[in-house]
């Protein structure tokens, strides 16, 4: 680098004004196969000198064709982006190594990012991605599908950086907000969903950098498939991985009886996401949420949702308002504890202070009140079994007797029907009766 700044010193007007006309040739050349070898000759000349980057621009800030710049890469680097990124004090001959002249050796060299980056790049080669890239073959580094021109790269703290976190959603997006991808390999469209989430807006309205972007859930380089139980986002790792973040939530979540569950292995146990979900995560006041979430809770305790549904805050609850108590309100989300366990919320002796969060003054016979009234629990609910029991039998009984006394009425009234054939009409017995009296 420093000695292509120090030659650009010395000669670098005579070169680069050589280039210039040099590289006018051959970009005309490449369109006019029958002069090519005359350009090459007189460019050949040129080329005893070693280019400076000035030189190498000089030809490449050129515009070139549309088929040249449409290349993966474009042949056309633009100064104005080239000289403000990262790499450009390094030199054209720090990445481009086997470039010294015109006509470029053929084939050139690829890039390799490995030799000054080869943590990121061991990182990357086991990652889910680098899977998908050894299947496309493609000569450039896959380094770029993320941090995109080779010749405008920023600082990760460059608000212009692409993998800065206000940009990174749109950057991952442009693969997983891309349906074909999406369906080609059975994702949603996860960018779609992030960005309305809570981090999404977050992230993109508030201008929130510690807000949750993609890699803050998924790492950088080293991303895997969920189904790798070393992934961040494998079940078991998303409560450390949300923690990192939500750190206070998350040490309750470990003591309460979910997060026991987890550690012990226990398949059912649910994390982070089974509540939340992991992109479409919204805020929890949100009672449209609230109401899945009743949902949730009750798909793996169906028990229990189906007795909370006959109190009066169920019903409540199925009518979609807000006030009242949802499971949660009574057990707490995260340090969900067994009513067995003295520190629990549904504990007998904390019940008074829970139910008084919103029936304020709630005495002990208030909170003996059953929040989850089981009429065929003969064990937990003796009283209400027992009226259950009476009800059911008494509802027996009525439909018994009446059943019992509409069938004698029917067979009575077959029996007046029967009998009445024999009889004469009973029309002029009637009028007969009438005008006598
Ligand atoms: C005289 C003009 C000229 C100069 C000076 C010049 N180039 Fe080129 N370069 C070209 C042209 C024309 C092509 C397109 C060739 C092609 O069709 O691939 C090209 C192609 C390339 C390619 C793509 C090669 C390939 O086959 O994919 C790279 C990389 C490149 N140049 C780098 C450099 C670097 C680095 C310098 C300075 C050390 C430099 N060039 C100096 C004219 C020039
Ligand atoms: C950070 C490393 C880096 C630096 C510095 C760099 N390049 Fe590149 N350049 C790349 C990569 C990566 C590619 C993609 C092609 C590849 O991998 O070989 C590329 C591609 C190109 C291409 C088009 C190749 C093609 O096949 O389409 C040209 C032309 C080029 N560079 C010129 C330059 C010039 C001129 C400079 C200096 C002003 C420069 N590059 C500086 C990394 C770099
Ligand atoms: C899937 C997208 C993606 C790919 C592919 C990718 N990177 Fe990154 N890279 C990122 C993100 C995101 C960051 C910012 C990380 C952060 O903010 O901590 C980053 C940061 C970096 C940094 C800054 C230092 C650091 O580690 O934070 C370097 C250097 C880097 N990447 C090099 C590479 C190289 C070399 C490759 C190819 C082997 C590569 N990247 C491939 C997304 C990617
Ligand atoms: C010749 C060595 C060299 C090569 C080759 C090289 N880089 Fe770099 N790169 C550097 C250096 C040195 C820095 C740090 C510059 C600084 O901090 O001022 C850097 C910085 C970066 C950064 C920003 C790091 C940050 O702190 O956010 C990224 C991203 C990056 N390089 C990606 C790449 C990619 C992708 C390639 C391959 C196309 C590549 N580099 C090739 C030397 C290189
Ligand atoms: C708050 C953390 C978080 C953020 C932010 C996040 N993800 Fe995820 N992502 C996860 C978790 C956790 C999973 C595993 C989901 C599961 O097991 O249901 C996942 C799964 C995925 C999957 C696989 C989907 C599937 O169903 O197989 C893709 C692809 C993905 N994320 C991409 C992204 C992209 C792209 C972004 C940014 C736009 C992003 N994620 C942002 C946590 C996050
Ligand atoms: C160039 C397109 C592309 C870009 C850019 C990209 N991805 Fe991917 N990503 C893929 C493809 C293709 C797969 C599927 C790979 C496979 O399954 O073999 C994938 C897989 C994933 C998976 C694994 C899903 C699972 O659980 O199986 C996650 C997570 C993921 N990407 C996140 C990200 C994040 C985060 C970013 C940005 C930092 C990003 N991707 C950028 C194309 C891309
Ligand atoms: C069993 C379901 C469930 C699980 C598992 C769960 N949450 Fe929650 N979370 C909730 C409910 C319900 C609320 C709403 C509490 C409220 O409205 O008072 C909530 C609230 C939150 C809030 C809002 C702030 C607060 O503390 O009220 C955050 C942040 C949060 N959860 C993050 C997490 C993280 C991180 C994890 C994993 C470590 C997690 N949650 C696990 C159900 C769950
Ligand atoms: C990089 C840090 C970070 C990570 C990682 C993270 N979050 Fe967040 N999360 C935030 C921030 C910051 C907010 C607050 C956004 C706001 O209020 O505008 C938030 C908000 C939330 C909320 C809404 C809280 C409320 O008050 O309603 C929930 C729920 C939540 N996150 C759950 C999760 C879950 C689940 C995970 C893991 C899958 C996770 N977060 C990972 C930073 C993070
Ligand atoms: C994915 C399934 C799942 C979801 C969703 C779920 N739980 Fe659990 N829950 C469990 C498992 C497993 C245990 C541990 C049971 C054990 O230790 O025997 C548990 C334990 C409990 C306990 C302690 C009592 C007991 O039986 O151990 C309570 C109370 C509880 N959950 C309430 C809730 C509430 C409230 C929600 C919703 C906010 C919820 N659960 C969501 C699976 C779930
Ligand atoms: C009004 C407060 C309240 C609401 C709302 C409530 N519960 Fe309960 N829950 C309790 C109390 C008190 C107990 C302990 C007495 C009992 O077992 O009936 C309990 C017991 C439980 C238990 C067994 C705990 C143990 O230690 O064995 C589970 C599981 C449970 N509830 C889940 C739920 C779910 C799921 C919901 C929502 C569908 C819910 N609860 C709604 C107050 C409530
Ligand atoms: C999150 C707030 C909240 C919590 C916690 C809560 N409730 Fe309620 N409860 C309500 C609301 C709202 C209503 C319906 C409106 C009303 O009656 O004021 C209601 C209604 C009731 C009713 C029937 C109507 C009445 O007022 O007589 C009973 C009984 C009751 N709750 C008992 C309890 C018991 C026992 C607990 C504790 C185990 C409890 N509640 C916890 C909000 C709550």
């Amino acid at each position: 680098m420093a000695h292509g700044s120090r030659r650009m010193a010395s000669s670098g007007r005579m070169v680069s004004g050589f280039g210039r006309i040099a590289c006018a040739i051959a970009v005309m050349l490449l369109s006019a196969v029958a002069m090519a070898q005359a350009a090459a000759t007189k460019v050949q000349a040129a080329s005893t000198k070693v280019l400076s980057d000035s030189d190498c621009l000089s030809c490449h800030n050129l515009k070139a064709s549309a088929k040249l710049q449409a290349r993966p890469v474009s042949v056309y680097v633009n100064a104005e982006t080239f000289q403000p990124s990262i790499h450009a004090k390094l030199g054209c001959n720090s990445c481009h190594s086997d470039i010294h002249a015109f006509p470029h050796p053929d084939p050139v060299r690829p890039v390799s990012c490995a030799g000054c980056h080869s943590s990121q790049t061991a990182a990357f080669a086991g990652s889910v991605h680098a899977i998908a890239e050894r299947e496309k073959k493609s000569r450039f580094p896959a380094c770029l599908n993320c941090h995109g021109n080779p010749h405008g790269m920023r600082a990760k703290t460059d608000p212009k950086s692409r993998v800065y976190p206000l940009n990174l959603p749109r950057t991952c997006g442009t693969c997983h907000g891309n349906p074909e991808i999406a369906k080609k390999y059975g994702f949603p469209d996860v960018y779609a969903l992030y960005m309305d989430s809570i981090h999404g807006f977050a992230l993109t309205s508030d201008g929130l950098l510690v807000a949750a972007t993609c890699a803050s859930c998924h790492g950088a380089h080293d991303i895997l498939s969920r189904k790798d139980p070393k992934s961040r986002t494998f079940r078991n790792n998303v409560p450390a991985t949300c923690g990192g973040c939500h750190a206070g939530v998350q040490v309750d979540y470990l003591a309460g009886a979910h997060g026991t569950a987890m550690m012990a292995g226990r398949p059912n146990a649910p994390v982070c996401t089974n509540c939340h979900t992991a992109h479409q995560i919204t805020q929890v006041n949100v009672v449209n949420w609230q109401l899945k979430t009743v949902a949730t809770c009750g798909n793996c305790h169906k028990k229990r949702l189906y007795t909370y549904r006959d109190t009066f805050h169920g019903q409540v609850t199925e009518l979609g308002f807000v006030a009242t108590a949802r499971c949660w309100s009574c057990h707490g989300s995260h340090l969900i504890l067994r009513a067995s366990n003295l520190n629990s919320k549904v504990a007998p002796a904390n019940l008074p202070a829970t139910c008084g969060k919103c029936h304020h003054g709630a005495t002990a016979s208030f909170v003996s009140y059953e929040p989850h009234p089981n009429p065929h629990d003969r064990r937990q609910n003796p009283a209400l079994y027992y009226a259950a029991l009476f009800m059911n039998l008494l509802l027996l009984g009525v439909f018994l007797f009446f059943g019992l006394h509409t069938a004698m009425w029917l067979a009575r009234s077959l029996m007046d029907k029967g009998q009445g054939a024999r009889r004469p009409p009973a029309t002029s017995a009637k009028k007969d009766d009438g005008v006598k009296r």
